[in-house]
């Protein structure tokens, strides 16, 4: 979109700011280079590296990195075992990707409608929302705050499912006290560059559980195993009726391995996995800016007549990817569109997270319709993602508050 000549005046920005902006630095490019020096550019020594820093960052067991958050979600419900028939839970307001994840398995997304003050997922929707057929809980920690996990792991526990916490938003958040990343039966991360941490592109999954970290690994990878306890051959000593296998299988034959489900290649290069790495040594400074930025915009906005900001609970410690602002358009006598241009046209170049996942053509076609989530949909009318990354300055963020105040006629 151009720049809009349309509110008139100077705009407050010359120089547009964007919702979000990756943070590079020049550790970060020399943890680059230096792979790209080396004998690995993928299935190399940084992914292990990663992977053990990301369980020593939230303390789960184990972790899987993989090609972007959407693999991750993939193969964690790969992992969980979902079929056709099953249900899957989740909010409306998140990336398509925390439903589509059911859909590439068969299963059917049910979404359950959010809270109308912390815009997470309503856990009493969610619990009404089981039926026998519940296999998975979808929980997105929106805009970095996280869900009330103690709830949804009761709830998930009782129906018999997975839960799954879609945490794109949330690395290094914490939740009374304990890493995102430690507490739900899974944990999915995305380093796309607009989150927290970036990779380029990548993902994560961390679980306790041994099983399905097995699983994780099996599904990240065409669903082709070295591992000989996943191996079917060696465990049936079923030579496949093939003269070619007899006695040529297993442990002393370094180069057998099996397919023994079907996977895709979700893995991730070691030039994305050592950019993760360095960006993971900045995360707390990262958290603390960001922590700076948004109590900085709460103080300007919060209570100001026709401005709803995003409440939290206290459980959460959190480190925001987004602002998300609520217009009330009805007391502001303008429609969010014209707000989003006018706030453009001062520099300000928001971004609307999210339309909910099912009012999306591809979802109206399965059956999904309007109505079926009204607390998601009437906040989707009137929100906006303001600039919030760390490289902000605290200039820009006083523009932002300057353009804002300027659209909503606030002297
Ligand atoms: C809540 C949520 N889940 C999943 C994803 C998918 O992550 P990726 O873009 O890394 O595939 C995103 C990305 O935008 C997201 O915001």
């Amino acid at each position: 979109m151009e720049q809009l000549a349309i509110n008139g005046g100077t705009p407050v920005r010359e120089k547009p700011l964007s919702y979000g902006h990756q943070y590079i630095d020049e550790e970060d490019i020399a943890a680059v280079a230096a792979v790209l020096k080396s004998d690995f550019l993928t299935c190399g020594p940084q992914i292990g590296a990663l992977e053990k820093k990301l369980c020593e960052l939230t303390g789960a067991k184990y972790a899987v990195v993989c090609a972007n958050g959407t693999a991750a979600l993939h193969i964690a419900v790969q992992a969980a075992g979902l079929k056709e028939g099953d249900e899957l839970i989740t909010t409306p307001m998140t990336f398509a990707a925390s439903a589509n994840c059911a859909l590439y398995v068969g299963a059917r997304p049910v979404f359950a409608d959010i809270d109308p003050d912390t815009w997470n997922i309503d856990p009493e929707r969610v619990r009404a929302a089981v039926t026998d057929k519940t296999k998975a809980i979808v929980a997105v920690d929106y805009t970095g705050q996280a869900v009330r996990l103690d709830e949804l792991k009761e709830i998930a526990a009782k129906a018999g499912a997975c839960l799954i916490e879609d945490a794109a938003h949330a690395i290094g958040t914490l939740y009374k006290g304990r890493p995102i990343g430690s507490i739900a039966d899974m944990t999915t991360f995305s380093f796309h560059p607009i989150k927290t941490v970036t990779g380029g592109e990548g993902g994560a999954v961390l679980t306790d559980d041994e099983g399905l970290y097995k699983k994780l690994l099996l599904f990240r990878s065409h669903g082709i195993t070295r591992d000989p306890s996943l191996m079917q051959r060696v465990n049936n000593g079923n030579d496949g009726g093939s003269e070619i296998f007899a006695g040529e299988y297993g442990s002393d034959c370094p180069w057998y391995y099996e397919q023994v489900a079907l996977g895709a290649n979700y893995r991730m290069t070691d030039m994305q996995a050592a950019l993760v790495s360095s960006q993971l040594n900045k995360l707390q400074r990262f958290k603390a800016r960001r922590k700076e930025i948004v109590d900085r915009y709460n103080e300007a906005f919060g209570g100001q007549p026709g401005l709803i900001i995003q409440k939290e609970i206290k459980e959460s410690d959190t480190a925001r990817h987004l602002y998300v602002l609520r217009f009330d358009t009805k007391t502001l006598g303008l429609s969010r569109k014209e707000i989003f241009r006018r706030l453009w046209a001062e520099g300000v170049h928001g971004n609307v997270n999210y339309i909910p996942v099912y009012r999306h053509p591809y979802y109206e076609a399965l059956g999904y319709e309007k109505g079926l989530c009204p607390v998601a949909e009437s906040l989707y009318e009137e929100i906006i993602s303001l600039p919030l990354y760390y490289g902000l300055a605290d200039g820009d963020v006083e523009d932002v508050i300057r353009a804002v105040y300027k659209v909503i006629g606030k002297n």
